[in-house]
């Protein structure tokens, strides 16, 4: 067996390279004893809304907060619907579901796995208390924002960006994620391109009374202190965290870059073996093609656009996937599945009524999808070593899986 050894993520390598900006940070917060928002809280705020072009940028708790927090500035409630993707993170729906509204789960569209506008469109003919829709940037590739803020226009409905897995993610007119919802949601859990040291979000707007109800919302509703108008929340942002956040966002970019060259790098090693992008379908016959079936994501060519790559998701026949999986952990090579169930799937949603097969492109997506190490400090002996047992094991072993 190879010594070769690719953890899904390294944040340990991130950390060896930045020790000398971080301890003194962390050792001034230290010092200064002041952990509840304060000046380094305020300092990456006003560097978030500098770096993603918005006005606001308020910190939370969490990215899940974060969702949370402009539902309720966007005044969801009980009774209420919210249209997301059925092909995220629970918290998209989650944060819904906790006010008490109900999340109306759309499929996605096939290649970009982000939510399908056309049945966003369908599903909102259908809706009675339809309060808003929320898009999520999946895998740090940016929704079509002129398209969907046309459709929230269209519907009467604010948009709300989940962000989470897309900081510093650009549209096809080069803007930043965050700008063009009414919120948008951003995480610093740490394996987002921009990690926190334990869980972290913000919210961006460029609406001052958006901005502004969600600065009272994350300090128990209250303004001045002591004086509750409206019942919010705790959920902010600590100063540790700010002070890490701010060391690491002077990186971002060059993070971006090196996401992006190991992107490129993947392509070129699984192209070279015969695969194709996401744009082609997984033929019926797959078994029977000489060429391995690796589907690589469809990369933006506009110009403009920027997928920032929190995720590198290939895609493979659904019978070989999980055998890959179990193939590359067994050669040391970390992967994932994000995600495994298909939120209208989920059993806390099953008073919904989702069934499989209803959204078709999301249910193969959870079955077929297998997400690779492409963290920036990725070598390219390893990208290299990934590459080849995925391939290997995909040409030697698609005929049994498939049972021919
Ligand atoms: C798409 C999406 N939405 C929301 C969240 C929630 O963020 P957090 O884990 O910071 O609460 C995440 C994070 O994993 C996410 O990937």
């Amino acid at each position: 067996m190879s010594q070769i050894t690719v953890p899904l993520l390294d944040l340990k390598a991130q950390y060896n390279t930045l020790r000398d900006e971080i301890e003194p940070v962390v050792r001034r917060v230290i010092e200064d004893q002041w952990f509840i928002m304060g000046p380094e809280v305020k300092s990456l705020e006003e560097e978030i809304a500098a770096y993603t072009g918005v006005r606001h940028a308020i910190g939370c708790a969490s990215g899940t907060d974060a969702i949370l927090l402009a539902c309720m500035a966007l005044g969801i409630g009980p009774g209420d619907e919210v249209i997301v993707p059925t092909y995220t993170f629970f918290a998209t729906a989650g944060s819904v579901s906790r006010l008490g509204a109900t999340p109306v789960f759309a499929d996605i569209d096939p290649v970009t796995y982000n939510m399908d506008i056309e049945h966003t469109r369908r599903l909102a003919a259908d809706c009675k208390n339809l309060k808003a829709i929320m898009p999520v940037h999946l895998f740090g590739q940016a929704c079509d924002m002129a398209a969907w803020t046309a459709l929230g226009e269209e519907l009467g409905v604010p948009v709300i960006e989940d962000a989470a897995q897309a900081i510093g993610t650009k549209d096809s007119d080069g803007v930043m994620t965050g700008n063009r919802g009414a919120a948008g949601c951003f995480s610093f859990f740490p394996s987002k391109n921009l990690g926190c040291f334990g869980d972290g979000g913000l919210v961006t707007t460029n609406d001052d009374e958006i901005a502004d109800k969600i600065n009272i919302l994350r300090l128990h509703g209250s303004r001045p202190k002591y004086y509750h108008a409206i019942v919010g929340l705790n959920s902010r942002l600590d100063a540790l965290q700010a002070a890490v956040l701010r060391v690491k966002l002077r990186h971002l970019e060059s993070w971006h870059d090196a996401r992006n060259a190991n992107a490129d790098t993947y392509d070129r090693l699984f192209a070279e073996a015969g695969a194709t992008t996401n744009e082609t379908p997984i033929p019926e016959d797959w078994a029977d093609h000489d060429e391995p079936v690796i589907r690589t994501p469809k990369r933006p060519t506009d110009g403009k656009s920027r997928h920032v790559f929190n995720q590198y998701v290939i895609r493979v026949p659904a019978p070989l996937r999980d055998p890959l999986r179990e193939h590359l952990k067994a050669n040391n090579i970390g992967n994932e599945v994000y995600y495994p169930v298909p939120l209208h799937l989920q059993q806390c949603f099953a008073d919904l009524g989702g069934k499989p097969g209803d959204l078709p492109h999301a249910e193969h997506a959870a079955a077929e999808t297998i997400a690779l190490p492409i963290y920036p400090e990725l070598t390219d002996e390893q990208q290299r070593y990934v590459a080849e047992t995925v391939v290997s094991f995909v040409r030697a072993n698609a005929r049994a899986a498939a049972g021919v």
